[in-house]
């Protein structure tokens, strides 16, 4: 395909347009204005903060979009030329009311391939992975060890270089999403300072990206609520369970408000009914947050019970064997819709592309 890219039409399009170039789409002015901010000292960050969250007197999405853009929803990857050059006259009409658009992809890949160089020889752990994540979107990615999971996690959050194909984060590519704080991650070990306490562990990145002292102090209290360890933060990691640890490591990801959230087999290491237990909040998190998720598991019904599409991949090198919506189950998700025929369905088509692929044995 030869055809224009998305992003550098929207892109392209605000140029146009003659605004300040924005790469993001509308859900994410919030996140780039808390970002610019966080960088000037964070003097106006609680303005341009969360909206996602709904505690009294913070302000909401709609209002956290630049003043300056009256009608974000309007970018739209497939907006034409024309259309964006009559952004440029004054309406004369009353605006009609607001209709759908396709949102502007957080995640975008196109043929995205990385081979490692070893000593042994390359190994190739991805192949050609086409995939666009739309915002809010929680995607999760299964398949057999060491067939890409964590390198593709690793390439949208600019840890690893992709050695073929495309690849952008929120329209710019993935290190410039990097730098703008996109994302958080969560890692499959909690990875939190033995030495720092609960509170301290999660203002760790409020600290790095120089948010004054009363700021960080308001956003570790509230994220802490939010993952339910409140009555934690001046505990030591070790004092806490390894459920609640990675709770903690959530709250550290989602403190600085990223619109992103990347996690790489967070609750692997946990046993079955803390998992059953952190999922259910997860999904409770996911519905409160507006957040878009990228989720690396093992487990069949974690992946059919959280997402809205699960990503089958094969053994290395890592190709989509199938994408499985899961949108039918809703968004409101009791545990016991695992025992539904239609939850029942989706799993065993995951299974039968992980069979397809070659990656599944049972
Ligand atoms: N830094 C690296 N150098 C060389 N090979 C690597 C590196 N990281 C991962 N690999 C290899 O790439 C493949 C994919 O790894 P990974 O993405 O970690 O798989 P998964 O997360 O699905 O288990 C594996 O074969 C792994 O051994
Ligand atoms: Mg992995």
């Amino acid at each position: 395909m030869t055809g224009p890219r998305p992003a550098s039409v929207a892109t392209r399009t605000l140029r146009i347009a003659g605004r300040t170039p924005s790469p993001f789409g509308p859900a994410y002015a919030a996140g780039a204005d808390g970002t610019e901010n966080a960088r000037s000292g964070g003097a106006k960050m609680s303005g341009g903060g969360p909206a996602f969250l709904s505690s009294p007197g913070r302000p909401r999405l709609p209002d956290d979009r630049p003043s300056a853009d009256p009608k974000p929803t309007e970018r739209s990857p497939a907006m034409s030329r024309a259309g964006a050059l009559a952004l440029k006259q004054p309406p004369e009409f009353e605006p009609a009311a607001p209709r759908p658009v396709p949102a502007a992809p957080v995640i975008a890949a196109r043929g995205l391939s990385l081979t490692y160089p070893t000593a042994d020889g390359p190994v190739h752990a991805l192949s050609d992975v086409d995939l666009a994540v739309a915002p809010g979107e929680f995607v999760s990615f299964i398949g057999p060890s060491g067939c890409g999971k964590t390198t593709l996690l690793r390439c949208v959050a600019d840890l690893e270089r992709p050695t073929g194909g495309e690849l952008t984060v929120n329209g710019v590519g993935a290190e410039a999403a990097r730098l703008r704080r996109d994302y958080g991650f969560v890692f499959q070990a909690p990875a939190l300072y033995p030495w720092r306490t609960i509170a301290r562990n999660v203002a760790l990145p409020l600290e790095i990206f120089g948010l004054p002292r009363a700021e960080r102090r308001e956003r570790v209290a509230r994220y802490l609520d939010l993952v339910q360890l409140s009555g934690f933060a001046n505990k030591f990691p070790w004092q806490l369970s390894g459920g609640m640890q990675q709770r903690a490591s959530i709250a550290r990801a989602l403190c600085f408000d990223p619109k992103l959230l990347l996690m790489d087999e967070p609750f692997g290491a946990l046993d079955e009914i803390v998992r059953d237990h952190l999922n259910a909040q997860l999904l409770e998190l996911w519905r409160k947050t507006a957040k878009t998720v990228l989720f690396v598991t093992h487990s069949i019904p974690e992946a059919v019970y959280l997402s809205t599409r699960v990503v089958v991949m094969s053994p290395r090198p890592g190709r989509i064997v199938d994408i499985v919506d899961c949108t039918a189950l809703g968004r409101e998700r009791p545990l016991e819709i695992r025992e539904t025929p239609e939850f029942l369905r989706l799993g065993q088509r995951v299974r039968e592309g992980l069979r397809a692929g070659h990656a599944y044995d049972a």
